[in-house]
């Protein structure tokens, strides 16, 4: 496995439904500073293809299905996402691209920084540069 992980939640329910609950530092391994979702993603699009210099992620299919393809610069692994007690946590320097969504797939992002655009690397190979020789 790249330098990631599948996180389970534990699924609080009764008879009424489900409940998962997200704590920073608990269940998700950082500090939250932001959370976003996507949703309404077309067919044959494929999201991200990019990496961050220093912010984590935990991203969570809260309905419907995708697949997540991380890339540490050597190992690539694709993941499918499909459940909305399942995370996956992107570290800081893997590459990360979203694809094959559902059309009803709402995709949550946990991130422990600021969006910053000085954060991104949107090139493949400076990001295959940076992993690979530092960021010279
Ligand atoms: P973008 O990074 O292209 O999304 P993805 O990585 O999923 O392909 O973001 C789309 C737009 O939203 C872009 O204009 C930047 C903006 N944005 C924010 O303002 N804040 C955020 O937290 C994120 C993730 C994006």
């Amino acid at each position: 496995m790249i330098d990631n992980n599948l996180i389970n939640f534990k699924v609080m329910g009764d008879e009424r439904g489900s409940l998962i609950p997200f704590e920073e530092g608990k269940n998700v391994p950082f500090d939250i500073k932001r959370v976003f979702y996507i949703y309404g993603t077309q067919k044959d699009i494929s999201r991200g293809q990019h990496s961050h210099y220093r912010s984590k992620q935990l991203l969570i299919a809260i309905n419907g299905s995708c697949k997540v393809t991380l890339d540490n610069g050597k190992k690539r692994e694709t993941y499918t996402l499909n459940k909305p007690n399942v995370g996956l946590f992107q570290n800081a320097l893997i590459w990360g691209e979203m694809h094959d969504f559902s059309q009803d797939c709402i995709l949550m992002v946990f991130s422990d920084s600021y969006y910053r655009d000085s954060d991104y690397i949107r090139d493949y190979d400076d990001f295959l540069e940076i992993v690979n020789y530092g960021d010279r």
